[in-house]
C-alpha cells in the first residue's frame, strides 16, 4: 500500500493503481461511463477549449485556498462528490471520505445510495453534506427528510438527473450488478484480490453483516445480493418540480439541487428556493453525448447571481479547480480520483488525494499571480483566455 501510494503524484495515478487492487466488477463499477463515453470525455476535454493569462510581478508570497459556503469556512475551493457503494471500495468507505474530508476541512457529499447508515457519518462529522435521490412517492419522501433532519445533516443535496437506470452496457461487461450476484466470476476475483477480500469484504460481512442499501427511504433498504433492490430503485420517473418545492418547504438548511445543466432549468431551481446548485452531468454517467457542466457554467453563473453555483465532472488538476472559479464556480467537487484514492489506501488515500491537489491549487495560484481564490469570484475572467471571452478579456 505504501509502496503504491509512493508512486501516486496527481489525482489520476489513483487509477491505474485502483484497477489492479480492486476486483475487475468494483473498478468498473467506478470507472463506468454511458454508452460511447461521450459525456466522459466532454467533461475532461472542455478545460482544454480555455487557457490561463498569468500575470506577473505580484506579491503572492502568501496565499490563501480558502471559500466560504453557506456560512462555513473551508480550507480548499473542492470537496468530495457523492459515490454510491463506497463501503465497497474500502472498509466503511463513506466513513472514510468523510473523515479525509473533516481532517482536511474540505466538503464531502455522502451519497444516499450508501452501504453505512447516514447516522454513522453525521454523528462522526456533522459538518458532512447529505445528498439524496428521492424515493417515489410523496410520504416516503417526507419520512426520508425528516430521518436526515433527524440525523443532524445541515446540508442537503437533492439529485435531479436520474428519473431512470443508466444503459448497465458497461457495468455488465465488468460484471458488476446490483444486486450483487455471486458468479464463479465474482469469486475468482475475489480470491484473486486477497487485501480487498480480506480488508473490505470479509471484514465488512464479518462486523456489520451482509451490506444493505441504509438510506434511500427512511427504513433500512435491501440488502445489496437481494433480487428487490432494482425495484427499490425505479420507481423515480413522475418526480417533478413540485417534489422539489415540498422539499423546500420540509428543509429549513441550505438545499443544493445536483445534475443540472440548463440554465433554464437553474433558475427554476433557484425560483423554488435552492440555495445553491452543482451543475452536474453525473461524471458522464447518465445521458450520453451531454454538455459538460463546465462549458454551461458562464451561462448558469450570468442566470442565476444569487446562490453559488458549483460543477463536477473531469477535474483532475488544480488548473482545471481554477478555470472553474474564474468562471464563476464557488467551489467544485470531484468523483472517481477519490473513489480510486479510497480503493488504494482507504482514508490516507484519500487524504494524499486531497493534498495533491490542494498543493496543485497552491503553486498554480502563485504561478497566476492570483493571492486568494475568493479574488477569482470578483474578476476571474481576466485570468483567462477563450474565443468567446475574448472581448472582455480585452476590456480589463
Ligand atoms: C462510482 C460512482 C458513483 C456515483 N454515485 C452517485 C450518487 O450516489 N449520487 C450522486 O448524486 N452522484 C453520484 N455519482 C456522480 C458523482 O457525484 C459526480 O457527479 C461525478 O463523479 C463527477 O465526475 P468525476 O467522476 O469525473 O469527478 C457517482 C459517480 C461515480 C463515479
Amino acid at each position: 500500500m505504501k509502496k503504491a501510494l509512493k508512486s501516486c503524484l496527481c489525482l489520476n495515478d489513483f487509477e491505474r493503481h485502483a484497477r489492479r487492487l480492486l476486483p475487475e466488477p468494483i473498478f468498473g463499477y467506478i470507472s463506468a461511463a454511458a454508452e460511447e463515453r461521450a459525456s466522459f470525455d466532454n467533461n475532461i476535454n472542455a478545460f482544454k477549449s480555455c487557457a490561463f493569462v498569468n500575470r506577473v510581478l505580484v506579491d503572492v508570497s502568501r496565499r490563501d485556498c480558502g471559500v466560504e459556503l453557506f456560512g462555513q469556512r473551508y480550507a480548499q475551493p473542492f470537496g468530495i462528490a457523492p459515490v454510491g457503494l463506497s463501503a465497497l471500495f474500502t472498509y466503511r468507505g463513506d466513513l472514510a471520505l468523510s473523515n479525509a474530508a473533516s481532517s482536511r476541512q474540505i466538503p464531502m457529499i455522502m451519497s444516499g445510495s450508501s452501504l453505512i447508515p447516514l447516522e454513522e457519518v453525521a454523528q462522526r462529522n456533522p459538518q458532512t453534506w447529505f445528498q439524496a435521490y428521492l424515493p417515489g412517492n410523496i410520504d416516503q419522501i417526507d419520512a426520508l427528510i425528516r430521518r436526515v433532519i433527524q440525523a443532524g445533516f445541515k446540508t442537503l443535496v437533492i439529485t435531479v438527473d436520474t428519473p431512470i437506470n443508466p444503459n448497465k452496457e458497461h457495468y455488465i461487461r465488468s460484471g458488476f450488478s446490483t444486486p450483487l450476484r455471486f458468479t464463479p466470476r465474482l469469486f475468482w476475483q475475489g480470491i484473486s484480490h486477497p487485501r480487498w477480500l480480506a480488508g473490505t469484504f470479509l471484514k465488512t460481512v464479518i462486523k456489520h453483516g451482509i451490506p444493505h442499501f441504509e438510506n434511500n427511504y427512511a427504513t433500512r433498504g435491501a440488502p445489496i445480493v437481494s433480487r428487490n433492490i432494482e425495484r427499490d430503485f425505479s420507481d423515480r420517473g413522475h418526480l417533478n418540480w413540485e417534489h422539489l418545492k415540498r422539499i423546500r418547504g420540509l428543509w429549513k438548511h441550505p438545499l443544493v439541487v445536483k445534475g443540472i445543466l440548463s440554465p433554464q432549468d437553474a433558475s427554476m431551481a433557484v425560483e423554488l428556493g435552492a440555495d445553491g446548485i452543482i451543475l452536474s452531468n453525473h461524471g458522464g454517467r447518465q445521458l450520453d453525448g451531454a454538455v459538460s457542466p463546465f462549458e454551461m457554467l458562464p451561462l448558469v453563473v450570468e442566470r442565476c447571481p444569487r446562490v453559488p453555483i458549483m460543477l463536477d465532472g473531469g477535474i483532475r488538476r488544480g488548473s482545471d479547480v481554477l478555470k472553474c472559479l474564474a468562471l464563476g464556480a464557488r467551489c467544485v467537487f470531484v468523483g472517481r480520483p477519490f473513489a480510486y484514492a479510497a480503493g488504494v489506501a482507504g482514508q490516507q488515500g484519500i487524504e494524499q488525494a486531497i493534498d495533491l491537489l490542494s498543493a496543485e491549487i497552491d503553486r498554480d495560484m502563485a504561478m497566476l499571480g492570483l493571492t486568494r481564490v475568493s479574488d477569482l469570484h470578483a474578476d476571474g475572467r481576466r485570468f483567462l483566455h477563450r474565443p468567446g471571452l475574448a472581448r472582455s478579456l480585452r476590456a480589463a
